[in-house]
């Protein structure tokens, strides 16, 4: 015979019903994958109306989580499009900076995913203060109400950005340490080479490669990772970093220019643009599904033992530029429009970067499920049935008119 029972958890009224076992969806205390704890728990999304935060949102409501919400719904990401957050999800609409906002929205939860930013290399280049602003302040700020308002866990959206090129070795397979290429195309073409002019592999990219932050992007993640760390590990709140490579899927804001490069190609291919890509478009890129991203977020709120952790998400597998450019107007039966190859380097940017998962794996027992293969028809379908306006030219110049296409 099932038995309600109502639990009351830091404020907050959790419904169960008690049978032989408990079977609030997905709440098996002790028996999760990747020695999660599954605990319910009462989480604050940073930037959680955006692209990443709205699937995260699901993920934590389907393993029994209570999701608050907040976000200044930036007009860049969300335009004139009506939000959709799940129904039992609170939203506060305010500013990452504003301390009593963020001392209100802390008020009864256990652990915040630190999610809100400012999200584009490009951009960053030269608008300085924004993403200065928003990432570097707003985490400060952020930080400093977490001190009066501790959490039991902080979880801090970081990328791959922070390692500027990624991995290589030399063609015997002797690891070559701090690779840097200078701006725009050399005698050898793209790719870093060595002073004498021999050519590089790119390999996976573990965490312990040190950080060569090529962009402002690059550098308030940096800081806003290792500043969630420094604090954490000073006040007794557990913190993990997440420094996830591209991420994909429906729901990525389209007619945002600045961001999500699968994203930026589907809005130029809906409007029957070829997709631009930037250098010969053989640049090394890890493409992760939002549904492993969001497994591995909620994986890095409730594993035991994973403080002070900082781990790469991504899918283990390594596409080029081009090759997903193509893959997605074939997919969206545009492979007749094909890619544009602009022959010029966007500042900022790296040529090889894809990710080790290993790491992530051990310890966060994360497994991602998608490969983008089998994940495009999808993406492609949620394209097709929305409007976006095709604003990469403009974002193109943009940059140019900044000096930063060569
Ligand atoms: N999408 C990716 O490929 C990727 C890769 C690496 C890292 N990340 C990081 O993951 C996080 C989420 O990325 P996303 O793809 O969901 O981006 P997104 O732009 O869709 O979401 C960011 C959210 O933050 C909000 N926001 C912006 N400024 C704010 C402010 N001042 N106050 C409050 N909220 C504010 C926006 O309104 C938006 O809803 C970011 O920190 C980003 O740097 C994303």
């Amino acid at each position: 015979m099932a038995v309600s029972i109502f639990l009351l958890f830091n404020n907050n009224i959790f419904f169960f019903i008690y049978g032989n076992r408990l079977a609030w969806p997905g709440l098996t205390p002790g028996s999760g994958e990747g020695g999660s704890r599954r605990m319910p728990k009462c989480l604050l999304l940073t930037g959680g109306a955006g692209f990443i935060g709205r699937h995260l949102s699901l993920e934590l409501l389907t393993y029994g989580h209570r999701v608050r919400i907040l976000d200044n719904l930036s007009e860049q990401v969300h335009g004139n499009t009506p939000l959709s957050v799940p129904p039992d999800v609170e939203l506060i609409r305010g500013d990452i900076r504003d301390p009593e906002t963020i001392a209100g929205a802390l008020k009864g939860v256990d652990g915040v995913v630190h999610l809100a930013a400012e999200v584009g290399v490009g951009q960053s280049m030269y608008e300085i203060a924004r993403y200065v602003g928003v990432n570097d302040l707003g985490t400060a700020v952020l930080l400093e109400q977490l001190i009066h308002n501790p959490v039991e866990r902080l979880v801090v959206a970081s990328s791959m950005s922070v390692y500027g090129e990624g991995r290589y070795t030399t063609g015997d397979g002797t690891p070559v340490r701090s690779v840097r290429r200078g701006v725009g195309r050399n005698a050898s073409g793209w790719d870093p080479v060595l002073p004498d002019g021999t050519r590089l592999v790119p390999v996976p990219t573990d965490e312990e490669k040190e950080p060569d932050l090529a962009s402002i992007y690059a550098l308030t993640k940096y800081s806003q990772e290792r500043s969630c760390l420094i604090i954490g590990a000073n006040y007794g709140i557990e913190t993990v970093a997440l420094r996830l490579f591209n991420v994909f899927g429906s729901g990525q804001a389209l007619s945002n220019p600045y961001t999500g490069v699968l994203a930026n190609f589907g809005a130029r291919l809906l409007n029957g643009q070829p997709p631009l890509v930037f250098e010969d478009g053989q640049q090394h890129r890890d493409f992760v599904h939002v549904s492993d991203v969001a497994q591995a977020f909620r994986l890095a709120i409730d594993s035991p033992r994973v403080a002070g952790q900082t781990f790469n998400i991504g899918s283990g597998h390594v596409y080029t530029i081009e090759q997903v450019a193509w893959m997605l107007a074939e997919t969206m039966g545009q492979g007749e429009i094909g890619p544009e190859i602009m022959d010029k380097a966007r500042a900022g940017d790296v040529r090889h970067c894809f990710a080790n998962i290993t790491k992530a794996r051990d310890l966060l027992g994360y497994h991602p499920a998608q490969r983008l293969e089998t994940a495009l028809p999808a993406l492609a379908d949620w394209i097709r049935q929305s409007t976006a306006q095709d604003r990469g030219e403009h974002a193109k110049r943009e940059l140019e008119a900044h000096g930063l296409v060569a």
